[in-house]
């Protein structure tokens, strides 16, 4: 959309950062340096108000859990971090995501930047069923503007970062669909680290994995968080103990707490985080 002058002077531009301005330069060279911070975020279905008012930071260097009963506005609310809320028919958002000062809910951010900036993994491990492992990964990459010539060391470099080089680097033609659902997870978390984002959002991750393909994913999310910045959403206390630095519970679409780990499962301020974490409901 052409912007008048103006617009151009006073408007928040996209994020500059270095998956904005140039090719990804591998995942050893990123460093977890962005903060999110929602302010008087609100989302709707229609008529449904499912996230209300909330203002919560994602730390660089932190990892983040988000908590809470079933339909609580999770997912909604990390949806409207990488603007996938406004995809859906019906839906609308008002508040801000701030990555730095810059408001990714702007009209003049273009929304590809956003998810580029903002990577996501879903509860269900979705690789591209038709592609090899190699093109799952790779498959970003050609809107950044990385040279054919250094495709495949950025696919590499992607595996390594999501723990997953080792188990297919001999079979990197075969489909993305054959490896096993944990390996499928890891395969969509190197597809979103392959473009360097600065932010990623993770929608229960391990829900559909076994304890062992969990553990590993929880041990990546450890390593990658010095890498990006990262959001989860978790059903599983446990889990949210073992890999989040802060836990913010959410109830009925509002935000009721948020505060370091620890403290939230042992002596939460609110006593409906108190029932929460010691499963009196949810
Ligand atoms: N695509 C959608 N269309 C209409 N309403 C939706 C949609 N997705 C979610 N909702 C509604 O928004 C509210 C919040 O749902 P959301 O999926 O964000 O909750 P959640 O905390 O992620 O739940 P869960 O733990 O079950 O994944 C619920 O009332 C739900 O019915
Ligand atoms: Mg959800």
């Amino acid at each position: 959309m052409p912007r008048s002058p103006g617009e151009a002077e006073s408007a928040p531009r996209p994020p500059e950062s270095q998956t904005m301005s140039g090719p990804p330069a591998g995942i050893e060279e990123m460093h977890a340096t962005r903060h999110v911070r929602l302010e008087d975020l609100n989302a709707y279905y229609g008529s449904n108000h499912a996230v209300k008012d909330v203002n919560l930071s994602f730390e660089p260097g932190r990892v983040t859990a988000i908590i809470g009963p079933s339909g609580c506005g999770k997912s909604t609310m990390v949806r409207c971090v990488n603007r996938m809320h406004e995809e859906i028919p019906g839906a609308r958002s008002d508040g801000h995501v701030l990555l730095d000062d810059v408001d990714l809910h702007a009209s003049n951010v273009d929304v590809v930047s956003v998810r580029r900036l903002v990577g996501m993994v879903f509860q269900k491990p979705n690789p591209f069923p038709t592609m090899s492992i190699s093109d799952n990964v790779a498959s970003g990459l050609r809107f950044t503007g990385t040279p054919r010539g250094e495709i495949s060391d950025r696919v590499e470099s992607a595996l390594e970062g999501a723990g997953l080089w080792n188990e297919v680097k001999d079979r990197l033609s075969s489909p993305g669909m054959g490896l096993s659902g944990g390996q499928q997870q890891r395969l969509c978390i190197a597809r979103a680290l392959a473009v360097e984002p600065d932010v990623l959002l993770m929608d229960e991750p391990c829900s559909a994995l076994d304890p062992v393909a969990t553990l590993k994913i929880e041990e990546l999310i450890g390593q990658l968080k010095e890498k990006v910045t990262i959001a989860i959403v978790t059903h599983n206390m446990q889990q949210a103990g073992r890999v989040a630095d802060t836990t913010a519970f959410m109830l009925d679409g509002e935000l009721i707490e948020v505060g370091p780990t620890d403290k939230m499962f042992t002596t939460p301020d609110d006593d409906r985080t108190e029932q929460y974490v010691t499963g009196k409901f949810g």
